[in-house]
């Protein structure tokens, strides 16, 4: 198969990630079926995806024709059937938990055409525990996008250790047309390569906070101005929850057995006090209602 050869997309999972991928997909003229079990989830869906283009044609990034042809190319459905039936390439975006996602890759080995590709967007689960699944192996990887995908512009490829090179290509050739840069990531490691530097340093910084070294605001700030990252790590924390932070920690603690990745207390306090960051409010700092930090 190639790239000119693929048409049909199919994304399993509507919430904050697949909805999004699924817009994508239209927006580089694929004809997208966008799945979920919940079909309240599909029509808030669809309503996020209308306002996001309708702000987009304000903002003159796409023009009304387009917007118009995009959407018309994003079917939802609540069956897992219709929507793989001719799929090329099959996203899967739901719930990160691996008893499902297992589940589903057999299903869509038996459901999805013999030559579609099976992506998963996982953030932590290498798409070799999914693979081993289906008949297929070799047509198994993760395609994992970043958070909030029609902002973000990277997709980590990650092959597992029997996804072909054909796959391969293929899903670096679908990120382009998609107007993504893929990434390829050569061996399967937790956390993958964002993750796992992200990971790291939120971990030094706890550490140096915890260890009274600097306040958690002046770690930020030396961040920003000594190292010119555009946001500190106290503040990336916020952002993408401190819950989430969290979690792929511990996952990558687990998987690894290795301390350094032990969730630091100050973290596990968060958690504990439901501070998670800018989702209630306060977090590392305390957010006003037009979410500057204070
Ligand atoms: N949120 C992020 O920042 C982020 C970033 C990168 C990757 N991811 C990964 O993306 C995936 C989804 O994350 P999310 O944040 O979009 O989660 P989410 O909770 O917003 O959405 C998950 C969706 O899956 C649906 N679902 C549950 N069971 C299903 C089934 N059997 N069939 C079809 N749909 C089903 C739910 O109804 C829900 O709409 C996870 O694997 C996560 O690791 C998340």
């Amino acid at each position: 198969m190639s790239i000119h050869e693929i048409s049909h997309v199919a994304v399993v999972g509507a919430g904050q990630m697949g909805r999004q991928i699924a817009m994508l997909s239209a927006l580089g003229g694929l004809n997208t079926m966008l799945m979920d079990t919940n079909p309240s989830v599909l029509v808030t869906a669809r309503d996020e995806l209308e306002d996001r283009m309708n702000h987009w044609v304000i903002k003159e990034k796409l023009t009304p024709i387009a917007r118009v042809k995009a959407l018309a190319r994003l079917t939802a459905t609540t069956s897992l059937e219709s929507a793989v039936a001719q799929a090329d390439v099959v996203i899967e975006a739901v719930v990160e938990k691996l008893a499902l996602k297992r589940k589903i890759f057999a299903q869509l080995d038996s459901l999805a055409p013999r030559t579609a590709i099976l992506a998963t967007n996982s953030s932590t689960i290498a798409s070799s525990q999914l693979g081993s699944q289906t008949t297929r192996p070799e047509k198994v990887l993760n395609m994992h996008f970043f958070f909030p995908p029609l902002q973000m512009t990277c997709v980590e490829i990650v092959r597992g250790p029997k996804t072909s090179d054909e796959t391969v290509e293929m899903a670096l050739a679908l990120c382009q047309r998609i107007g993504q840069t893929g990434i390829l990531v050569q061996k399967e490691i937790p956390g993958f390569v964002a993750n796992r530097i992200l990971g790291a340093i939120e971990r030094e910084a706890l550490a140096l906070y915890e260890a009274g070294i600097a306040d958690f605001k002046d770690i930020d700030l030396i961040c920003r101005q000594a190292l010119h990252h555009p946001i500190g790590p106290f503040e990336i924390m916020d952002l993408s929850g401190n819950d989430v932070t969290y979690l792929a920690m511990q996952q990558i603690y687990e998987e690894t057995g290795d301390p350094y990745w032990k969730p630091p207390a100050t973290l596990v306090r968060k958690l504990e006090e439901g501070l998670l960051g800018r989702k209630t409010g306060t977090g590392w700092y305390l957010y006003s209602e037009d979410t500057a930090p204070r």
